[in-house]
């Protein structure tokens, strides 16, 4: 690997400067974190399979019109991708009751919810990424109203998408979170689009038939074959790279 300047570390990935002025190479790490960083641990293989289910779900993505941060992969690690304002509001879009919104009301895992529900989660570390609502948002200049709809426009479309795309190998969309970032053209007009990665790390994705577990609620709740199910997510999407 040539050394090139590292310019951020993030819990599973790490941005480098990329060959090109407004490029970013983003390579995946193996290392996961659960619960605000409480819980740490690797899942074996982990970067690998998210780079290319990631370069995967992007690729899909751009060719219906949604736009992305994403310009190719690179290795088995790494990827090139547009750098990007990132706007610190993360976007969790829910289908289904699970996690922390099963939690929150008393619902049961699996219960089917009357419409898609959207949350805004403020991205900081050291707040545990706390959950606010569009007047925070606003209010604190994190996202400007235009960056807002575009974002919930871009998630609604991409969760319409994603649904369909799983579907066909036979998993649930259950939920999933979205990062987006700015970006300026030469007439300064801005641009929202998605960033960061779309893998079993930011999905939560339950077999069909069984309603088994295939993401990293299994490493969140210990339930063991971690690798196996990214491994068969990839596998199903038609990305698993060779042994
Ligand atoms: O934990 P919770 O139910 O709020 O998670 C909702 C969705 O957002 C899940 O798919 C989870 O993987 C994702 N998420 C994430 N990063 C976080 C919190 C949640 O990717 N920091």
């Amino acid at each position: 690997m040539a050394r090139r300047r590292k310019l951020y570390e993030g819990k599973a990935k790490v941005l480098y400067e990329g060959p090109e002025p407004g490029t970013l190479i983003q390579y995946f790490k193996d290392d996961a974190t659960a619960f605000n960083n409480q819980k740490k641990g690797v899942i074996t293989g982990k970067g690998v399979l998210n780079n290319r289910i990631s370069e995967f779900l992007m690729t899909r993505l751009s060719e219906i019109g949604v736009p992305t941060h994403f310009m190719r992969r690179l290795n088995m690690r790494e990827q090139l991708v547009r750098e990007v304002e990132i706007i610190p509001i993360e976007i969790v879009v829910r289908n289904v009751a699970a996690g922390s919104l099963a939690e929150r009301f008393g619902l049961e895992e699996g219960t089917i919810l009357p419409r898609s529900i959207i949350e805004y989660y403020y991205k900081s570390d050291e707040l545990g990424s706390p959950m606010v609502t569009e007047e925070h948002i606003t209010a604190f200049g994190w996202a400007g109203t235009q960056d807002l709809d575009d974002m919930v426009a871009l998630a609604l479309r991409i969760n319409d998408f994603l649904i369909g795309l799983f579907l066909g190998v036979g998993l649930r969309l259950v939920d999933f979170k979205l990062e987006f970032g700015r970006l300026y053209n030469e007439h300064d007009e801005i641009q929202v689009v998605v960033a960061d990665e779309i893998s079993p790390d930011n999905c939560r994705l339950w077999d069909i038939r069984t309603n088994e577990k295939m993401d990293k609620d299994r490493f969140r709740r210990d339930l063991g074959g971690v690798e196996e199910a990214y491994q068969e997510v990839a596998r199903r999407l038609g990305v698993l790279p060779e042994a």
